[in-house]
């Protein structure tokens, strides 16, 4: 059966604890110069609606140091043949597809009508690949379990908060999303992760309780990829809910920050919080290089 990685809900708990220990080989075998050419010959198509910079550098590279190769297909889906006719034609060449949409459907799509595996890399609604990344980067400072473990997600209810939500259903994580009122994520989302998490998923839209006991706390952009008519009047809501030094003393000493970037500074995090020695936003750019190979190498062998 062809497996695909659109949602983490569409792995189990033991399957993404594997995919973090692959990770954590793999880079620790790229840093001892070790090989891992464990996708030889094997070709990745990357299909890309949105900009990137992160994601496409990752994947790529991934390829070339798994020793397959990546091709990038830059276009809007739906404009000049359908999305099953795109998929229909891909899987013919290529050993798997990864696909940056607007519409969620759209990559479900591609899935749908197409042979080979499919990677969300980004919709919408979700981006997992962020998130397998960013809870390497959590193991990596704070240990490997997130039950005794507090994450505070400051700002939007978007696409990264909703893959949060995904992670907290499998793994025991304790999450709080503290954002303005009328800004709150897809309720079926949260309803469907809170009702498999072991720990809380709390939506508040106080900053201090929300906040209170955090072990990380969590921004991203206040107007994501698609939303830029609307960046002006949410720059107005949002800016209470800014992460700056006020905001960090309010959760645990020593608290990480994280930040999927790009992040605009001055905006949704200040410099100072952004620079700071807890800041680990670096390792979780990182870290999406060694996440998504681990999701290749296992999927498309
Ligand atoms: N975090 C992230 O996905 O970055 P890019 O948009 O640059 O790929
Ligand atoms: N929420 C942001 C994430 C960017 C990686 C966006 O969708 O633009």
């Amino acid at each position: 059966m062809v497996r695909d990685f659109i949602s983490l809900l569409d792995l189990s708990t033991d399957e993404i604890v594997g995919l973090l220990d692959f990770a954590d080989l793999l880079k620790k075998q790229r840093k001892e110069g070790i090989p891992h050419r464990l996708l030889e010959g094997k070709t990745l198509a990357m299909i890309f609606e949105k900009p990137s910079l992160r994601t496409r550098l990752t994947f790529q590279i991934g390829m070339f140091q798994l020793g397959g190769d990546a091709v990038l297909i830059d276009t809007q889906l739906g404009q000049r043949e359908s999305v099953p006719d795109v998929a229909r034609n891909l899987e013919r060449w290529v050993h798997g597809i990864m696909a940056r949409t607007y519409k969620h459907d759209d990559v479900l799509a591609i899935a749908q009508y197409s042979s080979v595996p499919v990677i969300n890399a980004l919709t919408d609604k979700l981006h997992p690949c962020q998130i397998l990344a960013d809870a390497q980067a959590m193991r990596e400072h704070l240990g490997k379990d997130f039950s005794s473990l507090k994450l505070a997600f400051v700002g939007d209810g978007n696409n990264v908060f909703h893959s949060w939500a995904e992670f907290a259903a499998r793994l025991p994580l304790n999450l709080t999303l503290v954002c303005p009122p009328a800004y709150g994520p897809d309720p079926d989302i949260v309803a469907r992760a809170q009702a498999d998490a072991k720990g809380e998923i709390v939506i508040t839209h106080d900053l201090e309780s929300g906040v209170k006991d955090a072990d990380a706390v969590y921004t991203d952009v206040w107007a994501s990829m698609g939303q830029e008519e609307e960046a002006k009047a949410r720059e107005k809501v949002f800016k209470p809910y800014q992460v700056n030094a006020r905001v960090m003393a309010m959760a645990k000493p020593g608290a990480l920050f994280m930040h999927c970037l790009p992040a605009h500074r001055g905006s949704e995090v200040t410099n100072d919080v952004m620079d700071a020695p807890n800041s680990i936003v670096f390792d979780q750019a990182e870290n999406r290089l060694h996440a998504q190979k681990a999701i290749m190498a296992t999927l498309m062998k």
